[in-house]
């Protein structure tokens, strides 16, 4: 068991990469916050990580505010006495469109989820992982990041932020042993794929990302899965400001 007895919170673990990350987490002897705004999806993942025989427990919380999330972390500290790893994995997308169609409402969500999440949880987690001598915290970027697609502008911009954020994080926290790690993964099999392409993925549409794809499909939750749990794994010990392409070869 790689993760055995550590304590996780996962965010956006209510369904796509997340769920893959929470239930591969589980699997692997981690006990397991499971932290979404719906409700009944995070429920859901948490009870079947139960009746797998792991331990996960569901905490409602919107990221992009200071308050949930520092609920969202103190539920972590009271029920275990300590947090050994941050996952920030909640995002929203922008609906494929020119730039300039973008509302400022859109743009000002895109970026308090993707972007300000990471603000809300560095102060609430930070301080905890120092004194406790260390941690290891895991967001979720994109390929939109190292290789932007057309239509995406703002969303890009976000995971560019975060590919940033994490390399910052990375020097600042070094001192502290606190670890800080991206996954940048490429299209992916989540209901998130059919938000990018303005409501339905078609075949054609479909045929065309995984052409752009050298190993020839789109990514899997458990692929993403696998590669935050070797970041998060005394495996990758030595890693840290690593902003790793989850990406079949998409971005060479
Ligand atoms: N699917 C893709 O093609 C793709 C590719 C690269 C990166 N990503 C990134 O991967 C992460 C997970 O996306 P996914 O594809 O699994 O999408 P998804 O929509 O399947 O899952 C995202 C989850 O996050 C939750 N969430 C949204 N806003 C939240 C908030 N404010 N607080 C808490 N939870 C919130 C949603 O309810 C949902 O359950 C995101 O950061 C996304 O930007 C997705």
């Amino acid at each position: 068991m790689r993760l055995d007895g550590k304590v996780a919170i996962v965010t956006g673990g209510g369904a796509g990469f997340g769920e893959g990350i929470c239930r591969r987490f589980a699997a692997e002897g981690a006990r397991v916050i499971v932290n979404d705004v719906n409700e009944q999806d995070g429920r859901r993942v948490a009870d079947a990580i139960g009746e797998a025989g792991g331990e996960a427990r569901f905490v409602y919380a919107d990221v992009s505010r200071d308050a949930d999330t520092g609920r969202l972390v103190a539920e972590a500290v009271d029920r275990h006495g300590r947090l050994d790893i941050m996952v920030n994995n909640a995002g929203v997308p922008q609906r494929g469109q020119p730039m300039e169609n973008v509302t400022e409402d859109e743009f000002d969500r895109i970026f308090a989820v993707n972007v300000k999440a990471l603000f809300w949880s560095a102060k609430h987690t930070v301080p905890l992982m120092r004194q406790a001598g260390g941690g290891c915290i895991i967001h979720t970027a994109s390929t939109a990041a190292l290789s932007p697609r057309p239509g995406l502008v703002w969303y890009n911009g976000s995971k560019g932020a975060v590919n940033t954020i994490t390399q910052s994080m990375a020097i600042e926290l070094a001192p502290d042993r606190i670890r800080v790690n991206a996954v940048c993964p490429v299209a992916g099999e989540t209901r998130m794929l059919a938000e990018f392409l303005g409501g339905r993925v078609t075949p054609e549409m479909h045929a065309r990302f995984m052409s752009t794809v050298p190993l020839g499909r789109l990514s899997q939750p458990a692929d993403v899965a696998n590669a935050v749990l070797f970041l998060a794994s005394d495996d990758a010990e030595f890693l840290t400001g690593v902003c790793l392409p989850v990406d079949g070869g998409r971005t060479i």
